[in-house]
């Protein structure tokens, strides 16, 4: 693997998943590999997972935070192996449904059928959600050693739900689907370590480049995504934080988030902090409300409105030499990226200042990469300013 993105790695020791359903192939996989694009015109991170007998390709886009895989079973859902997960199944209480579809009017397919657990697929693009069928079927995946590419292995019981064709407005042109890599028990990471029994972990490379490719490494390293460079070598970590009030658009009350949430402490920019109400930093654990979520669906960093008028009027003093242009929308300030260079100050370095203490066992890790400090950069494209994390976005 030749790679140029950046780094993350999920440790997640929340869940011992023992899941009777899905059978072990003889073929002992260590880690699982999953490439991932950037679409240009939508700038969302999308994966190709192979499901279903006969097994077609199905383009999806990826979600960090998301609960789970679902797909549109309403249109083109060809399958021989496709199950539904029974009401009041094992199946259904890993998936944590509290819905049953006791009836589907309609006659049996992928997606309806009678006395079946539900849940609420979410198009987390665009906040919509549904009721869907929980299903399983086969999916097919390449192995790796950690520094090349393995053999195919199966899942042949992974669970799923059934999303409708109006979940993917909004989603990029041909995807099918969301994968959703949260902190669930049937989200994939999980059902891939409880299949082939490895390590609940993921690690996630992600390119800002259309051009450049990104991968999803399920299982524990080494991770050599550069030639002859394990990158698991040279990690710093930063504590997980669970939100306990889900974020999803349509969730089951008590449900807590999926989403991976990191302990922001402030924000600085060229060294100095920005001036900002810091309980926004801190979950609300009633509401659900503050913190910081580390999403692959929003193309560039979101902020609460106060915070963002802060880091604005922060970069603004900043760029006080470097005439302004008419901003772009959304951004609200704007420079002539030809007159950064040539100013004293250059472009300003923003820094998200992290709780840096290592907390064993404490619900997972975020990990990065030297190269990786969750320095936040504003790049400044041809006369428009963008504020991203690299590969985070
Ligand atoms: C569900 O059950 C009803 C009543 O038995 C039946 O009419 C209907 O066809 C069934 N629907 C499906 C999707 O199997
Ligand atoms: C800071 O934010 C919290 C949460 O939104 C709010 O309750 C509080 O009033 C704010 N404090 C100030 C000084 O604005
Ligand atoms: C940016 O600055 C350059 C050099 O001063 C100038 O030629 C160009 O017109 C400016 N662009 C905008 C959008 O103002």
């Amino acid at each position: 693997m030749d790679l140029s993105c950046n780094l993350l790695l999920f440790f997640s020791l929340l869940f011992i998943i023992i899941n009777p359903s899905i059978v072990q192939s003889s073929f002992r996989p260590k880690a699982l590999l999953l490439p991932v694009s950037k679409d240009p015109s939508s700038q969302q991170y999308l994966a190709q997972i192979n499901q279903r007998t006969p097994l077609v390709p199905v383009k999806l886009t990826v979600d960090l935070g998301g609960q789970y895989l679902w797909v549109d079973c309403e249109r083109g859902y060809v399958s021989s192996s496709y199950k539904p997960v029974p009401c009041k199944s094992v199946q259904c209480s890993l998936a944590k449904s509290k819905s049953c579809i006791t009836e589907c009017f309609s006659s049996p397919r992928p997606g309806c059928n009678n006395n079946t657990c539900a849940l609420l697929p979410d198009n987390t693009v665009t906040h919509t959600g549904t009721s869907g069928e929980v299903g399983q079927d086969v999916v097919s995946i390449q192995s790796t050693d950690g520094s090349n590419p393995g053999r195919v292995v199966s899942v042949p019981n992974l669970i799923f739900t059934c999303g409708a064709t109006f979940l993917l407005e909004g989603l990029a042109s041909g995807v099918k689907g969301m994968v959703g890599l949260g902190r669930t028990r049937i989200s994939l990471p999980s059902q891939f370590s409880a299949a082939f029994s490895f390590d609940r972990k993921f690690a996630i490379c992600l390119s800002s480049s259309t051009n450049a490719k990104g991968v999803v490494i399920f299982g524990d390293g080494p991770y050599v995504l550069l030639p002859n460079i394990d990158v698991s070598k040279s990690l710093i970590y930063t504590p997980l934080i669970l939100n306990p009030v889900s974020t999803a658009s349509a969730s089951f009350e008590g449900d807590p988030s999926s989403e991976y949430f990191i302990g922001v402490k402030s924000i600085k920019i060229n060294g100095k902090a920005v001036p900002l109400n810091t309980s926004l930093l801190t979950i609300n654990n009633i509401e659900g409300f503050g913190g910081t979520k580390i999403s692959t669906v929003d193309p560039y960093t979101v902020m609460e409105t106060t915070i963002y008028s802060a880091v604005v009027n922060a970069f603004i003093r900043e760029l006080a030499e470097v005439p302004r242009v008419a901003p772009v929308a959304p951004f609200g300030a704007c420079f002539n990226s030809t007159n950064i260079g040539s100013t004293r100050v250059g472009q300003p370095c923003l820094k998200l200042i992290l709780s840096c203490k290592a907390v064993p066992f404490s619900g997972g890790f975020l990990v990065q990469t030297q190269w990786f400090k969750l320095k936040v950069m504003f790049c400044v494209w041809d006369s428009w300013m963008e504020v991203q994390i690299p590969g985070l976005q």
